[in-house]
């Protein structure tokens, strides 16, 4: 079966190294990664180039073609494979606006009694301005579009949320603005899989946003992470599925935007109950580092089977180990980061039972004749491992970090320490 994996990633890495488990699978990725290389032959084509990957996808003709990121999502990209009569796992341009506006998501959620955080829409920032006065607070300011994860400010006084909205100005995706609730609870990253009808459970994670330990400093796309989520028990799964994601699902059908691919909520827990902040049209990233550790079946088929609309066929299974996986980033991140640094332990940490290493911003260059790893990006990689229980998946992922090095490393000492604790209780 021959495989067309769009990103670079340590999302893809994760997936390609699931995909690659099915021996028929011939993989390809554009624009891919010295790891994808590794796994498979790489295209060149730029990540927000909806043409140059399709002309990628139209000279391979892939049986499947697996999109990661939200960007070529949003850009059309399904739809424009699709056109040329290619099997695809990754919603429509029109599915991913649940994700890719914040505006169209929530008056969905609303006309679908989907329960979210209440607020309002700006089209104009000088209304927005004027709101806040009355606001109450916390609140949240959130640009409308895609922003990378730099679209959502948490105020806490008047003074902030002013702050946030010139903060957000230069912004195009914030051209359009929400004011919204602020929900404290614990989160959950849940995990979905949907062939435009039939919706199934995918496995649930916790994320660890925040850039230092004890949820410190600003958010970033994800410091790692565990799965399953501890507060996901299997009756709280039933109703996820059966109050948040069939109903969307059927109502994006319903609105003329069938939904397939991978459909990931992010919801919180709330003393008023479950709550959406979001959705998601794509897996997570660093949560499918522990997620997809854990599952135990034929990736390709199963996302074969979402791309030609016969999920009823499909059911998961899973290891019931838990997993956790710990980023390691790069001095400055999630600002401007250091880059170029030589990475030293890879191969030993990778050699540790259990351990998996995804490479996000990690290239391959060649210095003093020799081809090294080194540092390319903010998030640099992933160590994800699998333990007899969550203590232990904890212990054997940061035994495996200690063995990684390179200049200005950065890793949060506490993933997972909530679940763990939890866990022995
Ligand atoms: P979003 O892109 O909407 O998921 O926001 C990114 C992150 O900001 C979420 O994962 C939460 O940690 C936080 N966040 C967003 N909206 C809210 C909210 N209404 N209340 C509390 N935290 C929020
Ligand atoms: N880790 C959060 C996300 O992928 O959006």
């Amino acid at each position: 079966m021959k495989i067309l994996l769009i990103g670079s990633g340590g999302r893809e890495h994760a997936l390609a190294w699931r995909l690659k488990q099915n021996p028929a699978v011939e993989l390809f990725s554009a624009p891919g990664s010295s790891a994808l290389a590794k796994l498979g032959q790489i295209r060149p084509a730029a990540i927000g180039d909806v043409a140059a990957l399709t002309a990628v996808a139209e000279d391979l003709r892939p049986d499947l073609t697996v999109i990661g990121p939200e960007l070529p999502l949003s850009l059309g990209l399904a739809d424009a494979l699709r056109s040329k009569g290619l099997a695809v796992f990754g919603p429509s341009a029109a599915a991913a606006e649940i994700e890719c506006s914040k505006i169209f998501a929530k008056d969905f959620m609303v006309r679908h009694n989907l329960p979210t955080a209440s607020y309002a829409v700006f089209y104009d920032h000088q209304e927005a301005r004027q709101y806040l006065k009355h606001s109450s607070y916390p609140a949240v300011v959130k640009a409308d579009g895609l922003a990378g994860g730099k679209g959502v400010i948490i105020c806490g006084q008047h003074r902030q949320a002013l702050a946030a909205i010139d903060a957000l100005a230069p912004i195009p995706a914030a051209e359009r603005l929400i004011i919204e609730e602020y929900l404290a609870g614990d989160e959950i990253s849940f995990f979905a899989l949907a062939d435009g009808r039939t919706a199934i459970p995918f496995g649930s994670a916790q994320d660890h946003k925040a850039v230092h330990d004890y949820d410190r400093g600003p958010n970033t796309g994800g410091m790692g992470a565990c799965s399953p989520s501890p507060l996901v028990t299997p009756a709280l799964e039933k109703t996820i599925m059966d109050e948040i994601i069939r109903p969307a699902i059927e109502g994006l059908a319903i609105e003329g935007r069938p939904y397939c691919g991978l459909l990931y909520a992010g919801l919180v827990r709330t003393l008023n109950g479950l709550k959406i902040l979001e959705f998601n049209a794509r897996f997570g990233d660093p949560e499918t580092q522990a997620v997809l550790p854990r599952f135990k079946g034929d990736l390709a088929e199963v996302m074969m089977a979402a791309a030609q609309g016969r999920l009823e066929q499909v059911s998961p299974t899973w290891d019931p180990r838990p997993a956790v996986c710990v980023v390691m980033s790069a001095e400055g991140y999630p600002g401007p980061s250091r880059q170029g640094d030589a990475i030293a332990g890879l191969e030993q940490a990778a050699a540790r039972p259990d351990v998996e290493i995804f490479e996000a911003g990690v290239t391959r260059e060649v210095r003093q004749g020799a081809e090294i790893p080194v540092t390319s990006g903010g998030r640099v990689l992933a160590v994800s491992a699998l333990g007899d229980n969550m203590p232990d998946a904890v212990q054997k992922a940061y035994e495996a970090v200690s063995l990684i090095s390179f200049e200005g490393a950065h890793y949060r000492r506490d993933i997972a320490a909530k679940a763990a604790k939890q866990a022995m209780r």
